[in-house]
């Protein structure tokens, strides 16, 4: 019987050890070990297919399943030793198995290569975190329904350039919010179709010289199917990229939400309270409460971010097929999924306690003419063209700007003196409430509307 040196199972071909720092750099373990229950669940299935094959006996497939199982228990608890001598999280389980079951444990390795093993470890880790990405995604999606709901006919301003545009419904704000989580989730659940093919059976690079049951693998694992190229599946990690993109967008709204929390929650502004529970103090100023948890959530958009930068120049110009830099591919990932499930949990937690201060959002939108639009489009009903009639309420606007004035606050008049055309009838579109109660077509921002387009999503969503 031949020997295996189970310090180092790759050392046979090696006539000096490795260099201390070297094992140390290119060890795994410290961080792939999260993928330890993934890679217990590929070796399950890879040992019940070699079984199947006739490769392992039935006696060896049950010794591998009780040290599988027997290692899972003691990672759970916290009592398995991790060495990197072992380098990775594939070979420190193989060599524990191997101490608990013996020579069955040294032949689960047949058919199949850590390339091929990793590749499908990191698939089934990210559909397993995608599912609590989700949940937490569709937590924060209803929270904002019911927000939106509550909020249906409050008015604010609506903006552009920062700048106040044209009145619109609080619940509108919401709901626009709400549309990019929708495809944020979309995008999530697209690129878990591209994740979820299985790439074990590719071995190290051309595939194995046994009878592999690839079908069945895959459905053991509840991949969609096996992959169709030996080569492509150890090296590409499109998916992984794809994952880190679509996590990026997520960051990016969460980003923007955040922003408008934070401006909001200013007392410049001074449209929302964000409660207590979400804020933190400073250390010298006694009257600061700060909006801690939007944010730090903009913050950490840049690190998502950077992580997808870093997936896209780790996979530049690799030639096929694995190569080691793969190897960094876990800590953005990982850091990428961790950073996803805090955010939109904090965000989901704290949406449903944001206060709103609908008169200091009505007063702002009536601050900044926001219905002006509505005066011109009023002047085109009578028959003016709208240039002209853009040029009229330009001038009407600039009255109520020198007499500190809301359109709604001008004599009847005032505004004939800039057309005949104006009437009594002008006030009824002239007011924030006529404003957005006009834009009720499918997209608007009236009340009705809004509350038509939360009920569509509650279909939608089940909730
Ligand atoms: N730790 C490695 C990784 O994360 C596993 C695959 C290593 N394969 C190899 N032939 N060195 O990519």
């Amino acid at each position: 019987m031949t020997t295996v040196n189970t310090e180092k199972l790759s050392s046979a071909r090696f006539a000096e050890a490795t260099d201390a720092f070297v094992e140390e750099f290119t060890a795994s373990v410290n961080f792939d070990q999260r993928m330890a229950q993934q890679d217990i669940q590929g070796s399950l299935a890879h040992a019940a297919m070699l079984n199947h094959i006739g490769i392992l006996t039935a006696q060896e497939l049950a010794d591998i399943q009780r040290g599988l199982a027997q290692i899972s228990g003691e990672i759970e608890r916290g009592e398995f030793v991790w060495s990197i001598k072992q380098e990775d999280v594939h070979m420190n389980i193989e060599a524990r198995l191997t101490d608990l079951i013996g020579i069955a444990g040294k032949k689960l390795h047949t058919g199949r290569s850590r390339n091929d093993q990793v590749a499908t470890d990191i698939r089934l880790y990210l559909r397993s975190e995608i599912t609590t990405i989700l949940a937490q995604l569709r937590r924060l999606q209803v929270a904002l329904l019911d927000v939106a709901e509550r909020e249906a006919e409050t008015i604010m301003p609506g903006f552009t350039h920062l700048q106040v545009a044209q009145p619109v419904t609080f619940g509108h704000h919401l709901m626009a919010w709400f549309e990019m989580l929708c495809r944020d989730e979309q995008r999530l659940q697209d690129c878990c179709k591209r994740i979820n093919i299985m790439p074990l059976g590719a071995a190290a690079l051309a595939g194995t010289s046994y009878p592999i049951d690839r079908f069945m693998t895959a459905e053991l694992l509840g991949f969609e199917r096996p992959s169709y190229n030996s080569l492509d599946s150890v090296s590409d990690r499109d998916f992984a990229i794809e994952f880190a993109a679509a996590g990026s967008l997520i960051m990016v709204h969460l980003s923007r939400f955040s922003e408008e929390l934070v401006l909001w929650a200013s007392a410049q502004f001074d449209f929302i309270d964000i409660p207590d529970a979400f804020c933190t103090g400073s250390s010298i100023m006694p009257q600061k409460k700060n909006p801690d948890v939007p944010e730090l959530v903009r913050g950490k958009a840049g690190r998502v971010t950077g992580h997808l930068m870093s997936l896209l120049m780790l996979m530049k110009s690799q030639p096929l097929a694995y190569n080691k830099d793969n190897q960094e591919d876990k800590e953005p990932l990982f850091d990428t999924a961790d950073t996803l499930i805090n955010c939109l949990r904090a965000f989901a937690d704290m949406m449903p306690h944001i206060k709103a201060k609908p008169e200091n959002m009505y007063n702002a939108a009536k601050r900044g003419f926001a219905t002006a639009t509505d005066l011109a489009d009023y002047l085109v009903r009578k028959g003016m063209p709208f240039r002209d009639a853009h040029e009229v309420v330009g001038q009407a606007v600039r009255l109520g700007v020198d007499s500190k004035r809301d359109l709604s606050e001008l004599s009847l008049a005032e505004l004939q003196s800039f057309s005949a055309q104006i009437s009594e009838d002008v006030f009824d579109i002239l007011k924030l409430e006529g404003s957005v109660a006009a834009r009720s077509h499918i997209g608007g921002t009236a009340p009705e509307t809004v509350k038509a387009a939360i009920q569509r999503a509650r279909g939608e969503l089940g909730k």
